[in-house]
């Protein structure tokens, strides 16, 4: 078994090469240039861990998780476009650099790239993998779209955040695993199972990158730090603020909402630490990985093949970057 360092560390090789063609360089320079800034990986990470819990790696278990690192890039330039974000890891964004029509493009070719890698899967599970890649690709395009329908509205309950987050971000990490599972040959439970595993670890997941968002360091974090704030995203700082707030508290909080200014940040990150939040993502968290762990635990292997798993559960939802 393997860990996610070392599993990072052989995806990285190869994924590492010319996924584009040299022209027209307009349209693959943007995207040659947001794949080498790197990035966790920690999504093709899954796929293979998904694989190893079960067998052996498989080689195509690596052109799936390329798909899936494609896909998932794909998702972040066209976010950052949506987000109006300045930043990504640590640099500008491809929209802020090219401009959005190329940013726009660039991501749509990357995810068109994702299914030719997709289909060096072998041919007996490619069905099963394209179709929820597809229910996943789908899912995603929803909770996005949710999120930016909460920008505008004021009250928003932490149900359908997590609903939202659940589909932006989850079903990603939940696939990514099992994808692996099913090219590892796992069983329908232990593949069901592993997939509400990553269900569960992708909201702490979603909920730690909120949490970063408002309180991270933007030198680690490489995003500009109080973007959801200036964009009046619901996450669930915002949710338990408006919850917990005594009166006066929450008029100023929605009073911020659709405006901009220089004290916005300052002020709302001053409420969000009155209402202690670091405790509510503390609980969220904890009670999301133990969920997850729960999942994990049921898995019909060996437990000391579950360690990498577990390891990585635990480091997601402590990460700084
Ligand atoms: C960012 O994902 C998008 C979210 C779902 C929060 P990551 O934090 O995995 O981004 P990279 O790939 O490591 O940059
Ligand atoms: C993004 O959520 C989820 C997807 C890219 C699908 P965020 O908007 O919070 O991700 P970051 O913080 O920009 O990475
Ligand atoms: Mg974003
Ligand atoms: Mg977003
Ligand atoms: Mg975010």
């Amino acid at each position: 078994m393997q860990s996610f360092a070392q599993l990072a560390a052989q995806f990285n090789q190869f994924f590492d090469r010319e996924h584009f063609p040299e022209s027209p360089s307009s349209l693959y320079n943007p995207n040659r240039y947001f794949l080498q800034l790197g990035g966790k990986r920690i999504r093709p990470v899954l796929c293979l861990m998904g694989n190893e819990l079960f067998e052996a790696i498989h080689s195509s278990s690596w052109d799936a998780a390329t798909a899936i690192e494609l896909f998932h890039n794909f998702s972040l330039i066209h976010d950052d476009i949506m987000d109006k974000a300045p930043l990504r890891r640590g640099v500008q964004t491809v929209h802020e650099k090219y401009g959005n029509n190329t940013a726009l493009l660039a991501g749509d070719v990357m995810m068109i790239k994702a299914y030719e890698y997709l289909n060096k899967v072998p041919a007996s599970s490619l069905p099963s993998i394209l179709a929820l890649f597809n229910k996943t690709a789908i899912e995603v395009c929803e909770g996005q779209q949710l999120d930016m329908d909460f920008e505008n509205q004021p009250h928003v309950s932490l149900k359908a955040y997590l609903n939202m987050i659940e589909k932006k971000t989850s079903v990603l990490l939940a696939a990514s695993l099992m994808i692996g599972a099913i090219l590892g040959r796992a069983g329908e439970r232990n593949q069901q199972l592993l997939y509400s595993f990553g269900l569960k670890l992708g909201l702490a997941f979603q909920v730690q990158d909120d949490y970063l968002d408002a309180f991270g360091d933007p030198v680690k974090f490489g995003k500009q730090v109080g973007g959801d704030i200036l964009a009046d995203k619901k996450t669930f700082l915002l949710i338990h603020a408006l919850d917990t707030a005594d009166a006066s508290t929450r008029e100023r909080l929605l009073n911020w909402q659709g405006r901009q200014g220089e004290f916005k940040v300052k002020e709302i990150l001053s409420i969000y630490q009155d209402c202690h939040v670091d405790q509510w993502a503390l609980e969220l968290k904890q009670q999301f990985l133990e969920q997850a762990l729960t999942d994990l635990d049921q898995i019909a292997v060996v437990s000391s093949r579950k360690l990498p798993l577990q390891e990585l559960a635990d480091y997601l939802i402590q990460r700084q970057v």
